[in-house]
């Protein structure tokens, strides 16, 4: 059956203290608002809108980075409350009668698919107009309260601040906000929301009064785990929600294979992808689309982004974005490898070495200290520490191109563009500016000069002169 997600996010949520809107906060490098989509999308949502009110510009953007190009937007300009973002939202597209309506927050990122998943099945299963989350909360403070009726179905919801002291003291199982309805009931009864209420807002809670009383069904559908349902209003919060995740995601990464030593300082996105037998080293963060082949060892100190990595490479303390790792590759300490670096089997990229949208061929070596940029480098290449590729000459990004078997010497420049034919052999401190030919030396440097004795006669000198001072 179609099913629709509304994301209810036109909240300021001023208590971020941010120019940004709080659904595009990050948590592990993804904006809080594709959490939510990405869930609705996998419990099984074809059509997702999302209420925005200020600032959807940036809330489009976010959605648009992570590929949801087909999310409708419905502009919430003033805040009447949860039931007027509903139906601005019904306003926004046609929604068939026939079609189930998932609805739920743009600040919840912890929510699972399979609870949503759960909730849809109970609005199928049973014929109920309404299925709802609920949860159990020590603390109710803020959350609307769940009133029973006898066969255990949701009477009422009263809301915190309607609640009578009695009521606030008794009532602990709470309204989530992640409802699911049949479009045909949600739009004929939304309509007949008033605002009569404490805070003079239409409530979507009120639905569950409404329904009720055309004698419809409610169902609630109750979870254990009412961290899924934790709502991110603050910083405080979204480092609370980031460590929640970050520990569902590490311990799925280990239950497949890897191994952490220290978990709570390794940071996973979503989509990242890690074969068996790999490990991770403390204070690594890997986002994107990352995927790391059998037998590798990341970090510590790392950070990759939409990078790929063979089997069993070393990358350690490296930072590397949109690049390509084949195998037995080894990085760092202290690599950075920017996009379009493509490091095939057996290479090396070393200590303080930068590589920029180039190809360092098999067995080659980069070890220490060296710029490489726009270069295509053949296989078995010997890099002397601190050479570098002088691509940019002040307008233009120039290619460098080093055969097989070369041999560069250290502090060398190559001054793109350049061509250093297979075999060739260039001598240390050399700037090389004209291509070299196969099996041939390159030396570019001054002669060296010997005086013979000098050193010494300075030396005596600088006393003699320190003591006719004193
Ligand atoms: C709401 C529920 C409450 C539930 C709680 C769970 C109502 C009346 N109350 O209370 O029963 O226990 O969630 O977290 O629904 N929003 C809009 N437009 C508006 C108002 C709100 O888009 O005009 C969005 C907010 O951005 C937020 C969500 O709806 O994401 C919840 O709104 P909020 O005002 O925070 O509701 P609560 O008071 O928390
Ligand atoms: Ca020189």
């Amino acid at each position: 059956m179609a099913t629709t997600a509304i994301i209810l996010a036109a909240g300021q949520g001023t208590r971020m203290k941010s120019r940004h809107t709080k659904i595009v906060h990050n948590m592990l490098n993804l904006p809080l608002i594709c959490w939510s989509v990405r869930a609705m999308r996998n419990a099984g949502a074809q059509r997702i809108i999302v209420v925005v009110g200020h600032q959807a510009d940036e809330v489009k953007k976010a959605l648009v980075q992570d590929g949801a190009n087909d999310v409708i937007f419905a502009e919430q300009k003033e805040q009447k409350g949860t039931a007027h973002a509903v139906r601005c939202a019904l306003d926004a597209c046609e929604i068939n009668n026939s079609e189930r309506i998932i609805i739920g927050y743009g600040d919840t990122p912890l929510m699972r698919p399979q609870t949503i998943a759960a909730l849809l099945d109970k609005l199928e299963n049973k014929q109920a107009a309404c299925a709802l989350l609920t949860m159990h909360l020590d603390d109710a403070t803020g959350y609307g309260r769940i009133i029973f009726d006898v066969n255990n179905h949701i009477q009422a919801i009263v809301e915190h601040k309607d609640c009578t002291d009695q009521q606030r003291e008794a009532l602990h199982e709470c309204n989530s906000g992640i409802y699911a309805f049949r479009a045909e009931d949600l739009k004929k009864y939304i309509t007949e929301i008033s605002c009569d209420n404490a805070q003079q807002e239409y409530y979507l809670t009120d639905m569950v009064a409404l329904l009720n009383k055309a004698q419809k069904t409610v169902l609630a559908c109750h979870t254990d785990d009412s961290d899924e349902l934790l709502g991110v209003n603050s910083r405080i919060q979204l480092a609370q929600a980031t460590r929640i995740m970050q520990k569902r995601i590490n311990e799925q990464h280990m239950a497949q294979g890897i191994t952490m030593l220290d978990p709570e300082s390794v940071w996973i996105g979503p989509d990242v992808t890690i074969e068996m037998d790999c490990e991770i080293l403390p204070q690594t963060m890997l986002w994107g689309n990352t995927h790391i082949q059998e037998g590798s060892v990341i970090g510590p100190n790392t950070r990759l982004t939409n990078t790929q990595v063979g089997k069993n490479c070393i990358v350690d303390e490296t930072v590397a974005q949109e690049a390509l790792l084949e195998n037995d590759v080894c990085c760092g300490p202290r690599a950075y490898l920017r996009p379009g670096a493509h490091l095939l089997d057996g290479s090396k990229a070393g200590t303080h070495v930068e590589i920029k949208n180039s190809t360092i061929g098999c067995g080659s070596k980069v070890p220490h200290l060296s710029y490489i940029g726009d270069t295509t480098m053949g296989n078995n290449v010997n890099i002397g520490a601190g050479s570098i590729t002088c691509n940019y000459d002040g307008m233009h990004k120039n290619k460098t191109i080093i055969g097989d078997n070369v041999f560069v010497g250290s502090d060398t420049m190559m001054v793109a563009p350049v061509c250093i034919e297979d075999g060739a052999l260039i001598g240390a401190g050399s700037t090389i500016t004209q291509d070299v030919p196969a099996n041939a030396l390159a030396l570019e440097r001054s002669e060296q000069k010997i005086v013979e004795g000098y050193a010494q006669t300075r030396r005596e000198r600088m006393q003699k002169k320190e003591q006719t001072s004193c």
